[in-house]
């Protein structure tokens, strides 16, 4: 798998280069190795599953004398912070972390990092993202005669911790929207079929996405075209995410059979359709909402934290009209299927003129075997993330 990062604006292949394109504040780190030891903390972050929410996914490693001492993630809800898990059972005198997060200050589930940190000798912190909330990591390390560096802003450590972001500062879920879809731009043939758009390898990828959310939303369309699964398969063993059906009109009460399936993940139906509940009934939970602006609001009571949509194009369309949604991840598969009729990744209304569209923002571009993962953020919601790529 190979990675880049770039932003959309002044993308160019040819002459990509990916430090230019980090934040300055990613150059104050003294040397690659630094920077490559900040690189591996943040990846170890992205180990981190749907299992640790309310929780940001971090990622820590110790390093001392250019070797590195050990290294981990915060694996569930109360279980060790990604510091102490990285620093069991290890002699840390003398030795630098890395982190991608500010270490907390705070009594929570568990005492404060920071103190962990300091209490153990370590003589130097290197943190990516300050924390969004609560704060005061850093000073509490330096207060004890910790030398840190941070924040030090890069594109993946933001987008692994706006979920989080998200959740605590507008009290609201995360929206990924993801599709599959052929060079010309369609996500299925005239016919409804779309099995499958891409290789087995971004299939793959798309299965891990399904491991870090703890819902994952498909519309009345595709559910009646595909029965999809929404488990987590292709190797990945990862807990499922909640399936969510977004049903306006109650097409889907005939699926009786595929809720029935879920109902060890107990799915939720979201319709406009006030005498809803009895029609799925005992088989789904029914959240009726009469304003899609509340969307996003209504699935955080309901206690999502990070949704994974995958379509169809009306729901995506649905939700893009209404200012919703937050990422988008698309799979690109050098296929062309053409057909005037053959459906796109976004319906709705759309935009009358090009000077409108809605732009990502940190595009990073992954190829998987023959496709391309297109990687963007649509909003920012860490206070430090704001205006970093424009
Ligand atoms: N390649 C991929 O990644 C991918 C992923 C998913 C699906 N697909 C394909 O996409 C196709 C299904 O897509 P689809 O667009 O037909 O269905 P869809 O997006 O799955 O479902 C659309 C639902 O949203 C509703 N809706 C549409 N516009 C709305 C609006 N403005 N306000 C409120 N609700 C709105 C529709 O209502 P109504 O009930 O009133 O129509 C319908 O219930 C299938 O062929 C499937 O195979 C491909």
């Amino acid at each position: 798998m190979v990675e880049v990062s770039v932003m959309l604006k002044s993308f160019n292949a040819l002459q990509y280069n990916p430090f230019k394109l980090m934040s300055n504040s990613f150059m104050q780190l003294s040397s690659k190795t630094e920077r490559d030891y900040l690189n591996r903390a943040i990846k170890l972050a992205g180990r981190g599953s749907s299992e640790v929410f309310p929780n940001p996914r971090v990622g820590a490693l110790y390093v001392k004398d250019g070797r590195i001492l050990g290294e981990g993630y915060h694996h569930a809800l109360g279980r060790d912070h990604a510091e102490v898990e990285a620093g069991k059972n290890i002699d840390l005198e003398g030795a630098s972390l890395y982190v991608s997060l500010e270490p907390c200050s705070h009594h929570g589930r568990t005492p404060p990092c920071a103190e962990f940190v300091a209490r153990r000798g370590v003589k130097k912190v290197v943190f990516a993202m300050a924390d969004p909330i609560h704060g005061g990591g850093a000073e509490m390390l330096r207060s004890s005669g910790v030398e840190v560096v941070g924040p030090v802003f890069c594109r993946d450590s933001l987008a692994i911790l706006e979920p989080f972001c998200k959740n605590v500062i507008s009290r609201r879920t995360y929206l990924t929207l993801k599709w599959a879809m052929t060079l010309d731009g369609r996500i299925a043939t005239e016919s409804g079929d779309s099995r499958w758009v891409t290789s087995k390898d971004a299939r793959a990828h798309s299965h891990s996405l399904r491991c870090e959310v703890d819902g994952i939303m498909v519309g009345a369309g595709t559910l009646l075209a595909d029965k999809p699964d929404l488990g987590v398969r292709h190797g990945y063993c990862g807990p499922a995410p909640r399936p969510i059906i977004w049903d306006p009109k109650g097409k889907t009460a005939e699926c009786q059979d595929w809720y029935k399936g879920k109902k060890e993940r107990s799915p939720v139906v979201i319709t406009f359709s006030d005498n809803a509940s009895l029609k799925w009934s005992p088989h789904a939970q029914v959240l009726f909402l009469d304003d899609w602006s509340l969307l996003d609001e209504a699935l955080f009571q309901e206690g999502f934290h990070h949704v994974l949509v995958e379509g169809g194009g009306g729901l995506h369309g649905a939700l893009l009209d209404h200012q919703l949604g937050d990422r988008v991840m698309t799979y690109i598969a050098p296929k062309i299927i053409g057909g005037a009729a053959s459906k796109g990744p976004v319906a709705g209304l759309g935009r009358e003129l090009m000077s409108e569209a809605k732009e990502a923002q940190g595009v990073k571009l992954t190829t998987l075997g023959e496709d391309i993962l297109m990687d963007g953020l649509l909003k920012i919601y860490h206070p430090e993330g704001q205006g970093v790529f424009s």
